[in-house]
């Protein structure tokens, strides 16, 4: 468990005791009017020494001079301060996380500075930028391990009220986030399809209803694409259906659905050795459904939202499907399995079928780890965005370019479909050697029918991703935070 820092908002006074954290514009005066925490103007003598100019993100510490109250003193440029954006200010957040440490008591002076959303977004930056994932670390140093250090983080805002509340929201989605990063880092030893279900199952204590399918009740409603996967591994799969209802009774749900393959070694078409380890990681679309799905039930969204995540672990066996076999999927349409590392979509065709038929949806977003192809496309710091809707294409784009979650619209057509056709069933599981993403993301539209829908390849942005300001983990959580917006901006109210 990671131990997290405690979060408090007040309103500013002139109790200043351990550390102080302030902040500077670019090339502005460090000390505003009314902080009196460096009577001797120490602070201002050490930055021009180690030519602290306020840039966006740098930081700087001394120790406090003696007559001041505090012990130390941080500072955190801002670069141009009236141009801050909402990430910018939960990415300021994480530099404030690492440069504190695990100081006990920190006293952060925003004063007039920020609003009550940004001083909330500020907390969720140091929340996020704190998480990290080191249970089963038993013999480390110290500091390879989760000691639990208490700290108190108390953020003195002139809005303190207003930013408390916005906090019980934003802390919620925060755990949303650390969720589906547990999830994604969990080994898959531990976390099966079963393990999965139960810590989905989890949820139940926000309010969210949980229904799980088993293997037997898939096999009736003929989800023949998911179960081929399945029956190469001796753990059962499991389709975990959830909803949260805080919208109006008769509003059409949204919903989301992701892959999770909880170990892909790619089946009979096994994969290479060198990195199979991170294929721990291709649940990240369920977990990024679940983490989201925590997020709106927390902050209790205004919505009617279904989760909808099929478990399912690939592995090579005697009892494994075959390159060459070919499934009927629930929806009546046969797949020739030409590869059986082409699972994710395979997955996702009876789950996306099945959402459609029983919930019929305003709109289907499903996430999921689904092309090594998308990286080669796009590296690992935008998710590739497939869309039948330019406007849900459109929502979803803007929440990426405000929580910093980026996505990037990539195509689907009418060349791409030509290239999954079989010679022997309705279609293949492969399009052949390029564009990869494409043709995966065109194999799913086949199975979503008129409904709105996008599909998220998160293949390089779920797991090992570049550290960030916010996140040093392995598992990213990436989309909790994306779609937790996207429902915020287009579909509450
Ligand atoms: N889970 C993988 C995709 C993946 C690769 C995710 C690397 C994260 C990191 C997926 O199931 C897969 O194996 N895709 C194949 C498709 C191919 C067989 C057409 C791929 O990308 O190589
Ligand atoms: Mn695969
Ligand atoms: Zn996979």
């Amino acid at each position: 468990m990671t131990i997290l820092p405690a979060i408090a908002f007040a309103k500013p006074t002139n109790v200043k005791k351990g550390t102080v954290v302030i902040f500077a514009a670019q090339d502005a005066d460090i000390v505003e009017e009314g902080i009196d925490i460096d009577p001797s103007g120490t602070l201002a003598r050490a930055a021009s020494a180690a030519k602290f100019k306020g840039k966006k993100k740098s930081t700087f510490e001394v120790l406090a001079p003696h007559e001041s109250p505090a012990e130390k003193i941080i500072v955190i440029g801002l670069g141009k301060a009236d141009e801050l954006t909402a990430s910018d200010w939960l990415a300021l957040g994480g530099v404030m996380k690492k440069a504190m440490g695990d100081a006990a008591a920190v006293t952060v002076l925003a004063h007039e500075l920020i609003g009550a959303d940004e001083a909330s977004t500020l907390a969720q930056g140091a929340i996020l930028r704190s998480y990290s994932f080191k249970k089963y670390k038993t013999t480390k140093k110290d500091e390879d391990k989760d000691e639990p250090k208490a700290q108190k983080i108390t953020i003195q805002c002139v809005e303190a009220t207003a930013a408390k509340k916005r906090w019980a929201d934003d802390e919620g989605v925060a755990k949303g986030v650390m969720l589906a990063r547990d999830l994604v880092n969990e080994p898959a030893n531990i976390l099966g399809p079963e393990e999965f279900a139960s810590r989905a199952r989890a949820l139940e204590a926000l309010g969210v209803d949980v229904n799980v399918l088993s293997e037997k009740e898939m096999r009736k409603m003929g989800m023949g694409a998911l179960l081929g996967v399945a029956q190469g591994s001796v753990r059962p799969p499991q389709l975990v259906v959830m909803k949260w209802n805080g919208g109006k009774a008769k509003d059409k749900p949204i919903a989301f659905i992701g892959k999770g393959v909880t170990f892909d070694t790619g089946g009979i078409s096994i994969k290479p050795a060198g990195g199979m380890e991170d294929m721990k990681g291709d649940m990240g679309g369920a977990a990024a459904v679940t983490g989201l799905m925590h997020a709106l039930a927390a902050r209790k969204a205004k919505a009617n939202v279904i989760g909808i995540i099929g478990l399912v672990e690939n592995m090579p066996d005697g009892n494994a499907q075959r390159p060459g076999d070919i499934v009927t999927s629930m929806s009546g349409q046969t797949i020739e399995v030409i590869n059986t590392d082409a699972e994710g979509r395979l997955v996702l065709a009876d789950a996306l079928t099945y959402c459609g038929q029983e919930f019929k949806p305003q709109f289907m977003i499903n996430l999921a780890t689904l092309t090594g192809a998308i990286m080669v496309a796009l590296g690992k710091h935008y998710a590739g965005l497939f869309s039948n809707d330019d406007e849900l294409a459109g929502q979803i784009n803007e929440a990426g370019m405000s929580t910093g979650e980026k996505v990037w619209r990539m195509p689907i057509g009418p060349e791409y479909d030509k290239m999954i056709d079989s010679t022997f069933a309705d279609m293949k599981n492969i399009g052949g050697r390029w564009g990869g993403s494409c043709t995966a993301a065109q194999f799913l539209k086949r199975f979503v029918g008129e409904t709105p829908w996008a599909h998220l390849d998160i293949a390089g942005t779920a797991m090992a991703s570049p550290s960030n300001d916010i996140n040093t983990s392995w598992g990213s959580g990436f989309g909790v935070r994306l779609l937790d917006q996207m429902v915020r901006d287009a579909y509450e109210g």
